[in-house]
């Protein structure tokens, strides 16, 4: 019903519609537990049309797994699995105001290939993970939205390595933001926007590509295309 529903109405109108069937203090209550971050409501439908060349078709049997870090909000991982039913999503946050967003979006929209939110701080390694239940080798996708800018270094660092712990040979780690490439970041506004993180937190700061390709080769991937979004953004594919 979900997947009808986002067809038509962005998730707040699906929320209107719910209300009726489920009462309306129970989405009253889950309606202020879930975040809306305005970049994710815009950025989704252009990442799904990247996502989709690389997850199965809904005609396709074999159920994917992938791996959101930082899931924020949760509109994201609610959105996608909506979009790609034959993969399970496991979504996963540091911050616990986060971690309740995504478990009101989760029940509200009823979305049932979505695991309860994992709580991970991916500055650490995975053998520092608290409950996790991921095991090595098994994941087919990682992907992570807009968090490598606005998190410390150690978060970037901790991702590739955490990606080259859990993705199965073949898996890809994707990830969406702004990108330097080659010491050039263009254009003009983005420039202010790096310059505006780095005076909000001096760990934070759009990234170069030729960083993230180091970090890639020491945990065996590749860098195997840049996809151009919307807004002077970038998806990178980096396959294992
Ligand atoms: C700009 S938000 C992006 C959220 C979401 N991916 C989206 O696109 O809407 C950045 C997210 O990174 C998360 N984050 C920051 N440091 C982290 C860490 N060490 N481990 C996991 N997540 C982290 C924050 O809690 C925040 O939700």
């Amino acid at each position: 019903m979900v997947e009808v529903l986002q067809k038509w109405f962005n998730t707040l109108d699906c929320i209107k519609f719910l209300t009726p069937y489920f009462g309306f203090r129970t989405i009253q209550y889950k309606v202020k537990q879930m975040l809306v971050f305005p970049a994710s409501e815009r950025n989704k439908d252009a990442i799904i049309n990247v996502l989709k060349h690389y997850l199965p078709d809904p005609k396709n049997e074999k159920k994917f797994f992938v791996l959101e870090v930082a899931s924020g909000s949760g509109q994201h991982v609610s959105c996608f699995a909506s979009k790609f039913p034959n993969c399970q999503w496991q979504p996963s946050e540091v911050s616990a105001r986060c971690l309740h967003s995504i478990n009101a979006y989760i029940e509200s929209l009823g979305v049932k290939n979505v695991l309860p939110p994992m709580k991970i701080d991916v500055a650490l390694p995975v053998s520092q993970w608290k409950d996790n239940t991921l095991i090595t080798s098994s994941v087919d996708m990682m992907l992570c939205i807009n968090m490598i800018h606005i998190a410390p270094w150690q978060c970037t660092i901790g991702l590739f390595n955490s990606a080259g712990v859990l993705l199965n040979s073949g898996g890809v780690l994707v990830t969406y933001g702004p990108y330097a490439i080659d010491g050039q970041l263009t254009p003009q506004s983005n420039v202010h926007f790096d310059r505006s993180l780095r005076q909000e937190n001096i760990e934070y700061g759009v990234r170069d590509v030729r960083d993230l390709k180091k970090l890639a080769k020491d945990n065996k991937m590749t860098l195997e295309k840049v996809y151009d979004m919307p807004a002077n953004n970038k998806t990178l594919i980096f396959r294992k």
